[in-house]
């Protein structure tokens, strides 16, 4: 055995939502699983050695294991984290998992987050709109620093749902555009080359589903795994709304 494999001597007592789409009769389920921690044990190991040597059958989502694909977005203890970057030392030894709330169930811990960021998208225009015909042999265009650097820090989402999943708006109102949508909006009302004008800006945002609708419990920039500065996008959208209502 090495240092790696060695446990810490701690045992883990994992309590686990189970729900199987195929049987929706059984109804939701608690069920409780052990193993031991091992070092540097984060939630993707802990999640694939019970389902490996205990439970063939559970069903939870990772991918690329480094906080990259946000496809292991999961309530922890009642917090969405990150599974793949949470480590099991960081949590008490009782550790109950749900699948995040707002997107659709698949089974167990497995949530689609598409259809709920496919409508965000399509409610929201997050495209860029312009009606300049792309010509390839044109030079690049050059953008200030700075503001490059602002519409970067709005694409670092990785579209986890997180900030979805933990904001009280969104878990009432279907509608609502959630942090991750208002971000969104944000990010293409910065980029100067989409040609969308303030009422245009104002029909998206400034309404119950858009930046009126947060109730400012500001759940999604503490839970964020990015540490997006979602506060300061919200702060950017009213001053928007509000200097688009005074050019009406
Ligand atoms: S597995 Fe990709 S973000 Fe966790």
């Amino acid at each position: 055995m090495t240092a790696d494999n060695a446990d810490t001597g701690r045992s883990l007592h994992f309590e686990i939502f189970r729900y199987n789409a195929a049987d929706p009769d059984a109804g939701p389920t608690m069920q409780h699983f052990y193993i031991d921690e091992t070092p540097y044990m984060s939630l993707f190991i802990a999640l694939n050695q019970i389902r490996e040597t205990q439970d063939p059958s559970l069903q939870f989502d990772f991918a690329c294991r480094s906080a990259v694909c946000g496809s292991c977005g999961m309530m922890v203890n009642g917090r969405p984290v990150l599974g793949c970057r949470t480590l099991t030392a960081d949590l008490p030894g009782h550790i109950r998992l749900h699948p995040l709330p707002v997107f659709k169930l698949i089974g167990d811990l497995s949530v689609d987050t598409g259809v709920w960021f496919r409508d965000m998208a399509e409610n929201t225009g997050a495209w860029m709109h312009t009606t300049t015909p792309f010509d390839p042999d044109t030079r690049e265009q050059r953008m200030d620093d700075e503001l490059a650097q602002a519409i970067y820090e709005g694409d670092r989402c990785i579209e986890c749902g997180c900030c979805v999943a933990a904001c009280g708006a969104a878990n009432v109102n279907p509608d609502f555009k959630g942090p991750a949508g208002l971000n969104r909006v944000a990010r293409f009302m910065l980029d100067p080359r989409d040609e969308r004008d303030d009422a245009d800006w104002f029909d998206i945002i400034s309404n119950q589903d858009g930046i009126f609708g947060c109730l400012g419990m500001m759940a999604c920039s503490d839970v964020c795994p990015k540490q997006l500065p979602l506060l300061e996008v919200y702060a950017y959208l009213r001053r928007k709304a509000l200097t688009a209502r005074l050019t009406e």
